[in-house]
């Protein structure tokens, strides 16, 4: 066999991202960019705020001597202690450069801790509906992952459910706040309630359960809400993030992770982090990126385009009579498939040209996911099709 067997069942299993990215290829030869109407990609189309284009044009105008370098594992001390200072506002903790490592985004964040932390056959909980690639790379690292549903009206965390699936075998859990693909935000409450699980599960058994905090969104907020930091809440906590979202930077690699202070053992973990960033091959985080997202940490793309964006399709869509949870944060929609089966409303949705994700690539089949982070000219001239669409399965 050419290929190990896991990694031929993995791809048969994902085979419908690629079966959709061909669709939507197909259906723009056929019919033009313009009247297909794409919305299956978490890529942002906004370009990095400008001050992301000053500090480049700096840098390469005054280059520091020997810029492409190895560095420290951990990455460069400066930038290290930039994004630790924006930590430390944020969580009212004393974060330090010695708590972060940085990254090749929030993916290569989220494989260093796995790696950093898992025994063969421990158990990772993930929150249902999740992002698609926590259960390979929870496999990665010799990992078990077990699907637990938030609640199914709120996308709400659903503490019964958690406690009922932590086990001797648990040794994290991720969460995701925004979410993709809910656009949910959990709030302080509901992290104090999950710190006091965790810290009570850890009691009885002894053992540490780290929660694994995945934030790429948490500058995408709307409203006025605040992404609250979980540091206050779970000792045991690590965030990991990337400028993929926020800064509009997907393609440069550019995240980081970072221990809470009061985690217990908290430097042996580092150490094995860098370890891990080391050996995973990452070795460090790009270079030059690291130089510039050391000046923006304060900044963001304009999050006001994408909650345009949120209320032109939330109101067009619930308008049709689709029914969804308004979301807080990040830049999708996860709708119930007004059909049972979400893949078949998914291939329904082709024929009037809009390109969706079934909920079942989520864990979650009966719903479907729209990523709005798209041109907001082809969100208008969608809606004439999801209008057709609604009246094709009755709404
Ligand atoms: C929830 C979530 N986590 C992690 C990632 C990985 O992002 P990156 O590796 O680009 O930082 C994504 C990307 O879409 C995501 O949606």
């Amino acid at each position: 066999m050419a290929i190990a067997a896991k990694i031929q069942t993995f791809i048969e299993g994902a085979s419908w991202i690629r079966k959709m990215f061909e669709e939507g290829e197909r259906l723009r030869a056929v019919h033009g960019a313009d009247n297909v109407y794409d919305f299956t990609l978490g890529n942002p189309n906004i370009e990095p705020p400008a001050r992301y284009d000053e500090e480049f044009r700096r840098l390469a105008a005054a280059p520091p001597l020997g810029m492409h370098r190895y560095m420290s594992n951990a990455g460069y001390q400066e930038t290290r202690a930039a994004v630790a200072e924006v930590l430390s506002e944020s969580s009212g903790l004393q974060v330090t450069a010695a708590n972060v490592v940085m990254t090749c985004g929030a993916s290569g964040a989220l494989n260093v801790v796995l790696k950093t932390i898992l025994n063969p056959g421990e158990e990772v909980i993930i929150l249902t509906p999740h992002f698609v690639e926590y259960k390979f790379y929870i496999d990665n690292h010799g990992g078990v992952p077990r699907e637990v549903w938030t609640d199914p009206e709120t996308f709400q965390l659903d503490l019964q459910a958690i406690e009922n699936a932590i086990s001797e075998k648990t040794r994290a859990i991720i969460i995701n706040t925004p979410n993709n693909p809910t656009g949910v935000i959990y709030p302080a409450e509901s992290l104090q309630k999950l710190g006091d699980l965790v810290q009570r599960k850890e009691r009885e058994m002894e053992r540490q359960i780290n929660v694994i905090s995945d934030e790429p969104y948490a500058r995408i907020a709307y409203d006025g809400m605040a992404v609250p930091s979980i540091f206050p809440f779970i000792d045991n906590a690590v965030i990991v993030t990337s400028h993929s979202k926020d800064l509009a930077l997907p393609g440069e690699r550019i995240g980081y992770l970072a221990a809470n202070p009061r985690m217990t053992h908290v430097e042996l973990f580092m150490e094995g982090a860098i370890f891990c960033n080391r050996t995973l091959g990452f070795v460090n985080a790009p270079a030059l990126l690291q130089r510039l997202v050391a000046k923006l940490q304060r900044e963001s793309v304009d999050i006001g385009e994408y909650r345009q964006k949120r209320d032109l399709l939330y109101e067009g869509l619930t308008g049709l009579g689709f029914s969804m949870v308004k979301p807080d944060g990040a830049f999708y929609l996860f709708p119930r498939s007004p059909i049972a089966d979400d893949v078949a409303f998914v291939r329904l949705a082709q024929k009037h040209h809009i390109l969706l994700v079934p909920g079942a690539g989520f864990g979650a089949p009966g719903y479907f996911r729209i990523a709005y982070c798209v041109d907001k000219g082809m969100i208008e001239r969608s809606l004439p099709a999801w209008g057709a669409l609604a009246r094709e399965v009755g709404l």
